[in-house]
């Protein structure tokens, strides 16, 4: 059986505190060893949940929710990726709601790949269909439909074979699905659709429902 990823994308969500108990609960709760967790909390959590996550030596590591497309500079307010590579295995680039709310076209998620790349995090670029572009060096794919995102709707697992396959075709080796993954229906992505990991989103807030998600995650 080899490992699969769960990724908790926590989004705009959580205080401080609120992290740092779901983290502690989390590492206290007896999860099935082939389930790889990365928690993508807000920016200002990640050094505390860092230094929780190797003080008490808990099995899971952490990734941001985006990354500046710059790597240092003149740039108020960005967080770049040297700032985040001590503390952060991987990086969500291109999540749909960037892509809406905030403007980022394929030439923006193409910089933050390489700028990530070169510091040494994965990102995992997130693509909202088969025809998205996939920038060179991408070795991690999240095929996240929007209308299954935070929909209770997920994408029937048919489609996302049909998906997964074409990115899978493009030379990618690690394709993951999300949008209204929840325990219920976390088995069926991982048995039949091919996916080597998933995106939790709106399930990932509490932690007991997401600790129910990761012991059903089955495969
Ligand atoms: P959802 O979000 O699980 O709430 O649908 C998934 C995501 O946007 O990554």
């Amino acid at each position: 059986m080899s490992q699969i990823y769960l990724v908790a994308n926590w989004k705009a969500n959580k205080t401080l505190p609120e992290a740092y108990d779901w983290t502690t609960k989390l590492g206290q709760a007896s999860l099935p060893p082939a389930v790889q967790i990365v928690i993508c909390p807000p920016f200002p959590f990640i050094p505390e949940l860092h230094q929780l996550i190797r003080a008490s030596a808990l099995p899971f590591v952490l990734g941001a929710q985006d990354v500046s497309r710059f790597e240092s500079g003149a740039y108020t307010g960005e967080v770049t990726a040297p700032m985040l590579a001590s503390m952060v295995d991987f990086c969500l680039v291109g999540h749909s709601e960037r892509r809406t709310n905030f403007g980022e076209d394929d030439g923006v998620i193409a910089e933050k790949v390489a700028i990530l790349k070169k510091s040494g995090i994965e990102p995992i670029v997130c693509v909202t269909s088969e025809k998205t572009s996939i920038p060179p060096g991408a070795t991690f794919v999240a095929y996240e439909p929007p209308e299954a995102i935070g929909s209770g709707n997920p994408e029937p697992v048919s489609k996302v074979i049909a998906v997964v396959q074409a990115v899978q075709a493009k030379g990618v080796g690690n394709v993951f699905y999300g949008g209204s993954v929840s325990r219920e229906n976390v088995a069926s992505f991982l048995k039949n659709a091919g996916v080597e990991g998933l995106l939790v989103g709106q399930s990932s807030l509490s932690v007991d429902e997401f600790i129910s998600l990761a012991q059903a995650a089955s495969f």
